[in-house]
């Protein structure tokens, strides 16, 4: 894929690993449109970086996908890349959480349904385009989970099987479909989890360096390693990532 001269929508593109994301991209001269719950966030990047666009808007409802898919639709009409980056992480025990029934829920609703509605609303504008791609962020707890957050592991051990089988069946058209795998990133979402993490700049060296090549899989940093050892000796990777 060319990494310039695109038009890119990248969810949760204000903070973390789609922040970097958006940085860079906007940096190799592509038009870039983040989105995020808070408008605060937004409107401070947005001051940074005047040629960002913004959509504010919770993508766990599928109102608020309609309503971003309109947005693109009149103001974006070219846009050829979705990133689905949006991602929460709930840690908590099944037997003594109380408000377990919302937080499964909202949980699958932004780490799994969202990437797959929007991949599915944003369709007919992808193929009206010369070369397009849909990027999916996982996760290597999706190749041995842990256990403090058995939900987003489900969803992004789930997410990982659509994008495959989405590949397959956009084999013949213009729309290319990648997927992100991240190892610990230094981010919000991992504060005070965790050492020895990788920037999320040196994710988007990785990144690139792949998309630019159409290789479809970023296994970045020890994600490698992990795919390997879980291979050829499943319990040990298994041990290893448990209580990560
Ligand atoms: N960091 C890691 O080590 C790591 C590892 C593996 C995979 N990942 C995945 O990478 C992606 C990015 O994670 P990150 O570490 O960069 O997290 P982050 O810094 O917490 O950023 C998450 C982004 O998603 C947005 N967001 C969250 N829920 C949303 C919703 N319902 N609707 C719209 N926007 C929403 C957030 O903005 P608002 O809060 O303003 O909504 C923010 O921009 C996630 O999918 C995560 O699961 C991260």
């Amino acid at each position: 894929m060319k990494l310039s001269g695109n038009t890119i929508l990248i969810t949760g593109g204000s903070s973390g690993i789609g922040l970097a994301l958006a940085k860079r991209f906007l940096n190799l001269d592509n038009q870039v449109i983040i989105c995020g719950r808070s408008k605060d966030k937004l409107e401070q990047l947005k001051g940074e970086m005047p040629e960002i666009s913004t959509f504010c808007g919770d993508l766990s409802a599928s109102k608020t996908l309609v309503e971003l898919q309109n947005f693109i639709e009149t103001e974006y009409p070219h846009l050829n890349i979705l990133i689905n980056n949006a991602g929460i992480q709930y840690n908590y025990t099944f037997s003594d959480e109380s408000e377990i029934l919302t937080k499964i829920d909202y949980e699958l609703a932004c780490n799994l349904n969202a990437p797959i509605k929007l991949s599915a609303l944003l369709l007919p504008c992808l193929q009206r385009q010369s070369q397009s791609a849909i990027i999916n962020v996982s996760s290597a707890l999706f190749i041995s989970p842990k256990s403090s957050a058995p939900v987003y592991c489900a969803s992004k051990a789930a997410l990982h099987i659509f994008t495959q089988s989405l590949r397959y069946q956009l084999e013949d058209s213009p729309i290319q479909v990648f997927e992100i795998i991240p190892a610990l990133i230094d981010t919000p979402m991992t504060k005070g989890r965790g050492k020895s993490k990788m920037s999320p700049d040196q994710l988007v060296d990785e990144f690139l360096d792949n998309f630019k090549a159409n290789r479809k899989e970023s296994y970045i940093g020890k994600t490698k390693l992990l795919r390997l050892l879980h291979r050829f000796a499943p319990s040990k990777a298994e041990s290893l990532m448990k209580h990560s």
